[in-house]
């Protein structure tokens, strides 16, 4: 029987405590799942496990050989979930008493996402699988170890089980909240009340003769000073009393359209009749499409089906596409891991950035990295904090066009929302490849499906998301009052048709 075990594991990095843990423990048959926020220390914890990195105090007893898939690696000549598959295949195939998997279903079609469920179900040693996708931990893990203020504990049950704990418990922490700001606000009111009362005490009553205002003055002094320690022990109870934090949300971002260099042209990126190969293979036939200026166009379709494949030939303006002349790329591409790893995290933006130093700050700080992490170097990052810093320097540079294969593999929940936020506000074009159904569902309005060589060009999204001219509507309107003269006729009319797209969606 293999055992695992992990007990007041301490990890320093950089001077800083990065996490401690609870007694973690796994045995043969447990299939673990490994969850946190990006930078947590997730893949670090899987490292100590491995016997990667020694540099921890604490226990740390493994009785057999650890098989760890790490989170990034070189792709070579394999699509990013082929690439995946073909690591987690192989490490499978040593049968490994404890296997370590880190963000395995990063860039996997739905079909291998499946596959890749059901296969770890059956695994036969200890599995720990780090990861935040959420239908591969509830359909894989038996035990959660979750990262969370900086120490990991382990709770026994299934990944719903453990949310819906979750969830009790802040809405508990809420409840409190609630019921403490209550009582501090009774007492504070109850010790206003004693003051006013202290005051009167010290006045005296407005029928005192002088003779009795003089007798009576230290008494009511005495009197007056007792009632007003009584409310300041009031103050102090109300201050102290309060222990829980008030839960904070992060605000979202919004682009303005002034921001961005205009579009000219009725069309931003086409093709016609495209017959598209690689290595002699045909994998779309005849494709037509056309997207115009605010369209957000998701490009759906299984691994190695050819989305990156397209959209490298739209950026090489190969015969048979187009892409507008002033269209300005901003290109994120699948696992990107090619900023310069010796430059800090604030170099690398206020390279890229064309915002002013506090907006740049902001749309950091919405995706989480703040103000500590400007001095940090990228190549210190983790997996989640450098994509996050990638997607940035492209976000904040000026584009008006936004092509993103794969943006969401690695990014924690908050991050994906940020992320998912920004683009619904973003005026200007999006063509993006995301394995993630939810944040296509909220992102896009407009599909493009790569089917059995074919693209399918449905006018809405598959989920059935009714297409929106909303951002289209608004850019253009945008566009038109930057324009040198005036044309208050199409103001008008555009300005009328944005009313009824808003009207159309409540
Ligand atoms: N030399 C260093 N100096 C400062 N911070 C460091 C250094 N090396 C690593 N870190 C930080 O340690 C933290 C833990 O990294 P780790 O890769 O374990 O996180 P993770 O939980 O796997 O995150 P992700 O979900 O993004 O993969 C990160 O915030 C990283 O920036
Ligand atoms: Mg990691």
């Amino acid at each position: 029987m293999t055992q695992l075990l992990l007990d007041q594991l301490s990890k320093t990095v950089a001077g800083q405590p990065l996490f401690t843990t609870d007694r973690l423990s796994a045995q043969t048959g447990d299939r673990v799942g490994i969850i946190g926020a990006n930078g947590a220390g997730k893949t670090t914890l899987a490292r100590i496990i491995a016997g990667q990195e020694a540099d921890f105090t604490g226990t740390r007893q493994v009785t057999d050989t650890v098989v760890l898939v790490p989170q990034i690696a070189p792709t070579e000549d394999k699509s990013g979930g082929q690439s995946m598959l073909a690591r987690v295949r192989t490490a499978l195939a040593k049968r490994p008493a404890i296997l370590i998997l880190d963000e395995p279903s990063a860039n996997l079609d739905d079909q291998h996402q499946r596959w890749l469920n059901r296969t770890l179900q059956h695994f036969a040693g200890v599995l720990l699988v780090i990861s935040h996708d959420r239908t591969l931990l509830q359909a894989v893990a038996t035990t959660i170890w979750a990262v969370d203020d900086h120490h990991f504990s382990q709770y026994n049950g299934t990944f719903d089980a453990y949310e819906m704990d979750k969830q009790r418990r802040t809405a508990n922490a809420t409840d409190a909240y609630r019921h403490e700001q209550r009582e501090r606000h009774d007492l504070q009111l109850a010790a206003q009340k004693r003051r006013e009362k202290a005051n009167r005490v010290r006045k005296g009553g407005r029928n005192l003769s002088a003779a009795e205002r003089g007798n009576t003055k230290s008494l009511r002094e005495r009197t007056a000073g007792k009632i007003e320690r009584g409310a300041h022990a009031m103050l102090d109870r109300a201050d102290r009393q309060v222990v829980t934090e008030k839960p904070h949300q992060v605000a979202s971002i919004k682009l303005v359209a002034t921001d961005l260099p205009p579009v000219q042209g009725k069309y931003l990126i086409s093709a016609s009749d495209l017959d598209l190969r690689r290595d002699g293979k045909l994998l779309l036939r005849r494709a037509s499409f056309r997207i115009k200026p605010g369209e957000r166009v998701a490009l759906t379709g299984a691994n190695g089906s050819g989305k990156s494949t397209l959209i490298d030939a739209i950026l090489a303006h190969q015969p048979q596409t187009h892409l507008a002349a002033s269209a300005r790329v901003g290109y994120f591409h699948q696992d990107m891991t090619e900023l310069p790893t010796d430059r800090t995290v604030w170099a690398t933006m206020a390279r890229a950035t064309t915002l002013d130093v506090n907006r740049t700050r902001q749309v950091m700080g919405a995706f989480g990295l703040t103000a500590r992490f400007y001095d940090r170097l990228v190549g210190d990052l983790s997996g989640g904090e450098r994509v996050k810093l990638q997607l940035l320097a492209i976000l904040v540079s000026a584009s008006n066009l936004l092509i993103l294969d794969e943006p969401t593999n690695y990014l924690d929940l908050p991050a994906l929302e940020a992320l998912a936020d920004y683009l619904v506000g973003y005026p200007g074009t999006v063509l993006f490849v995301a394995h993630d159904q939810a944040f296509r569902q909220r992102v896009a309005t407009r599909t493009l499906a790569v089917d059995h060589q074919r693209l399918a060009d449905p006018q809405s999204t598959a989920q059935g998301t009714p297409a929106t001219d909303l951002p289209r509507l608004r850019f253009e309107y945008d566009q038109l009052m930057q324009a040198p003269e005036l044309d208050q006729a199409k103001l008008k009319e555009l300005r009328q048709k944005i009313a009824a797209a808003q009207h159309e969606n409540g």
